[in-house]
């Protein structure tokens, strides 16, 4: 009796604890579809200063991937001082940015971009700079006096620490800032925030970083082994439950235009797009050529990620390394994918009324037996008749055709 009172009492003030750490104090509205932009890491790691800021801002405007909907420019690990002021405060590099990260915010802002910053739950950043251990309050109100828009929180020299706890103050610190600041976890899915990460933050890292490598396992120059885009993938899968407008899965930024063939930047971006994944480009966009931008920049496969259903895709099914995925759209519209990982070529020839797909998630039917839909084949810019007639496509190897189904 005593003992289960005891047993009973543990278990309340455990719930209690875990409810408290993780009462919903972000704030809301933001992030509403996947937030898109693009961040300084996968090119230029801690090599920024301000002039590359000022000229990546200038590109990401005249490009058109504004117009496209990339409207946050985050600067990744590297951008502070070594040391904190008399103060306590963060400042900017004063080799880097000899002018402050203010003037940096706004030149940003007046181009009609947004501005984001980075920094690590624990002692130290990744790369070694001042990390926000003790200091969450103190760097919420720096944050917020610089004026930036979104804050990517890394998870390195942490040990000891409690994630759900780290991050949730680090949350209420930004709500408290009063400025709206996106919330951007990145513990690569150590902790599996996507159990409790919803109410602390906008998006979350589901896996380690990601290189330029499609499919598989490879070990890059400099001796690591990254996340290959297909692996994210696999992993993405497993977790779409978790995902829907103001909170998202983050599989991690854009490797398109880095070395990928075109076909690989396609399959890339357009899985990227069909897991409503967040879309933060990588490359250098001062270099980039005609046909990544037109991949980055394509409306209609950006238009299935920034869906307002938020509906993560899902694989339908899988043969011979030809995948079917599937992402339900607003008004009854569907995003069917094909994603050939084999190495060779593959034709698929079916009839529609033969693919029932039955999302027990989100309870949508694709049944073209009860409704015909139009069919347009987005990378192609291709419309393809309807679902009355038999279907037959060739997916290149390493390749996508992406299709949008509209009743
Ligand atoms: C971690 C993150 C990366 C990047 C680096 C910066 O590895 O996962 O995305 O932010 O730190 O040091």
């Amino acid at each position: 009796m005593n003992h289960s009172f005891r047993m009973s009492g543990a278990l309340l003030l455990f719930l209690f604890i875990g409810i408290s750490a993780t009462r919903a104090q972000k704030i809301q509205g933001l992030a509403l579809t996947p937030p898109m932009g693009w961040n300084s890491w996968n090119t230029f790691q801690t090599k920024i200063n301000e002039q590359l800021v000022k000229d990546m801002a200038d590109k990401m405007v005249s490009s058109g991937m504004l117009a496209a909907g990339y409207s946050y420019l985050v600067l990744d690990d590297g951008w502070m001082g070594m040391e904190r002021n008399e103060q306590g405060d963060l400042i900017a590099d004063p080799v880097k940015f000899p002018n402050g990260m203010k003037v940096i915010a706004d030149y940003v802002h007046s181009k009609g971009l947004k501005f984001g910053l980075y920094n690590c739950a624990g002692t130290k950043t990744c790369a070694g700079y001042p990390g926000t251990r003790g200091y969450e309050y103190q760097d919420a109100r720096y944050y917020a006096s610089v004026g930036i828009d979104y804050l990517k929180f890394d998870w390195c020299n942490a040990e000891g620490q409690n994630a759900p706890e780290s991050y949730t103050t680090m949350s209420k610190a930004l709500a408290k800032s009063g400025r709206p600041i996106v919330f951007s976890l990145c513990e690569w899915g150590s902790n599996k925030p996507w159990h409790w990460a919803g109410p602390v933050g906008h998006l979350w890292r589901t896996t380690g970083d990601i290189g330029v490598v499609f499919d598989g396992s490879r070990k890059l120059d400099g001796g690591w082994t990254p996340m290959s885009a297909m692996r994210i993938v696999d992993i993405e899968d497993t977790l779409r439950a978790f995902a829907g407008p103001g909170h998202w899965n983050d599989p991690d930024m854009l490797e398109v235009g880095k070395g990928f063939t075109p076909g690989e930047d396609r399959a890339h971006f357009t899985m990227w797009c069909m897991l409503a994944a967040p879309l933060m480009a990588g490359n250098d966009l001062r270099a980039m050529s005609a046909s990544t931008t037109a991949i980055l920049a394509d409306k209609d496969i950006v238009a299935l990620d920034q869906d307002k259903l938020g509906i993560q895709g899902y694989r339908v099914s899988r043969t011979d390394s030809l995948e079917t995925w599937a992402k339900p759209l607003e008004n009854g519209s569907w995003a069917i994918c094909y994603l050939n990982r084999s190495n060779h070529a593959q034709t698929i020839s079916f009839n529609w009324s033969d693919r029932v797909i039955n999302d027990s998630l989100s309870h949508r039917v694709f049944n073209s037996a009860l409704g015909t839909y139009k069919i347009t084949d987005l990378w192609k810019k291709k419309s393809l008749g309807n679902t009355g007639k038999k279907f037959k496509a060739v997916v290149p190897s390493h390749d996508v055709v992406m299709l949008r189904l509209d009743n």
